[in-house]
């Protein structure tokens, strides 16, 4: 067999993979529509500006990892990162500026140039959610409780959600002071990466992952007491809102996620499965300027990554759903009998019946291997005589015995067969 692998970073996705893409697809759907949410979808590229505006110009996303590219006329387009940006864009024409609540959910491929590595992909997909132009901690809680719902309805329970608050635009300076003087008074010993954080956005140092670095942050100073009062009881308010839903979570200093536009509550989900430092799930409150516009609108959401999801149910062991078999196989001996097959495969399946079928000259033997691998419970099998007659002979495939019925008892026959399983 030819080895012509997708690019690396990508996959393709098999049944029955798929069905367990279709059925997590679905969970999301079910779930986050009883919270009021409906379907969103939006291009996969967008104006680069819509990035570079949304998620800030310093984060790594946006200075290493997006796959830009010119269109004809010479403008500049993005295959989308990350969700947001493009659903903020598209909400733009709608209301959400006058202050009515948006809520929408969206699922599909986001593109990143990273380094690939296992559950970490150019390619890959998110399921994520949006909640726009309204801001109330009872929100955020609401948010991350319907996470918390959908990650139980796909099977997956006690996973670690960590949250922690970014305050507003207005506490950042004197918070970063506090941090500005604490950090570069041990800037020898971090490593070359965090030196240059410190210097273009210090609060990426809160999240390195390098063990140098690592002792030094878990000593740094708490950064949220010198947030404004509203902030840190907004704060307050999100967590006792948690609470009262019975909703467990971690307040963690050091989470601080990886684009500009978050304000107020940042939350991430993880799993002893994937490890502590792999995100299953990310998000939190946002400000975001729409195209033309001077006010920033209001939001929350988070999107979850379907693969990293996936390998978490799979080291968990559930399993995957049952894939539909073929109620039926037809075998056709003779170009009349096959003609009329193809007829009757076409009827059942109009019936909502799944039938295969052998569309090419076949011998007898080779067409019962095909009914064999197809997994049907009966093979249909039709000569020139039984087309004749007007009968069908059907073959038992688990104890091999054979019966000849009228050629209009076949939708009961294999309806009840399927209703006797
Ligand atoms: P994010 O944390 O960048 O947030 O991504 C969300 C999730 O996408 C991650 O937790 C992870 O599961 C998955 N993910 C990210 N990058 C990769 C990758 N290269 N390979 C596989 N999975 C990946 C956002 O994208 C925000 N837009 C979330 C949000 C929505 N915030 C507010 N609203």
């Amino acid at each position: 067999m030819a080895n012509f692998a997708p690019p690396p970073g990508t996959a393709d996705i098999f049944e029955p993979e798929a069905g367990i893409w279709r059925a997590v697809e679905k969970a999301a759907a079910d779930v986050f529509s009883r919270y009021g949410y409906g379907e969103l979808r939006t291009p996969v590229f967008e104006y680069t500006e819509v990035f570079q505006k949304g998620l800030g110009n310093e984060t790594e996303v946006v200075q290493k990892e997006m796959y830009t590219f010119e269109d004809r006329g010479g403008r500049s387009l993005t295959l989308r990162p990350e969700g947001t940006a493009g659903v903020m864009r598209a909400l733009s024409n709608t209301d959400v500026m006058n202050g009515v609540e948006q809520r929408v959910y969206y699922h599909g491929p986001m593109f990143r140039g990273e380094r690939p590595a296992a559950g970490r992909r150019r390619q890959f997909h998110q399921i994520g959610v949006e909640n726009v132009g309204r801001c109330a901690a009872l929100i955020d809680a609401e948010c991350i409780a319907m996470l918390c719902a959908f990650l139980k309805e796909i099977g997956i329970s006690d996973f670690r959600l960590d949250i922690n608050t970014r305050g507003v635009a207005a506490d950042r300076a004197p918070a970063e002071a506090v941090l500005r003087e604490y950090f570069g008074k041990h800037l020898d010993s971090m490593c070359p990466d965090c030196r240059t954080r410190y210097e273009r956005n210090i609060w990426r140092i809160l999240d390195c992952k390098q063990p140098e670095c690592g002792k030094i942050v878990a000593e740094a100073p708490d950064y949220v007491a010198s947030f404004s009062e509203e902030s840190r009881n907004y704060f307050a308010e999100v967590c006792a809102a948690l609470d009262a839903l019975e909703v467990p979570y971690n307040v963690n200093p050091r989470l601080v996620r990886g684009l500009d536009y978050y304000v107020h509550t940042v939350f991430e989900l993880s799993h002893s499965a994937l490890g502590a430092q792999t995100a299953i799930a990310g998000g939190g409150r946002y400000e975001l300027f729409l195209p033309g516009e001077k006010r920033a609108v209001p939001g929350v959401g988070f999107a979850a990554g379907v693969e990293r999801l996936l390998m978490v149910r799979e080291a968990l062991g559930i399993a995957a759903p049952e894939s539909k078999k073929a109620a039926a196989y037809l075998v056709g001996l003779g170009s009349a009998a096959r003609i009329a097959n193809l007829q009757l495969a076409d009827k059942l399946r109009a019936a909502g019946v799944p039938v295969e079928l052998e569309l090419e000259e076949r011998s007898f033997k080779a067409q019962l291997r095909g009914a064999n691998r197809s997994g049907a419970s009966i093979a249909v099998i039709r000569g020139d005589s039984e087309l004749e007659k007007k009968i069908l002979v059907v073959k038992d495939m688990t104890d091999g015995t054979q019966t000849e019925i009228d050629e209009t008892q076949i939708f009961n026959y294999i309806t009840q067969k399927e209703n006797n399983k």
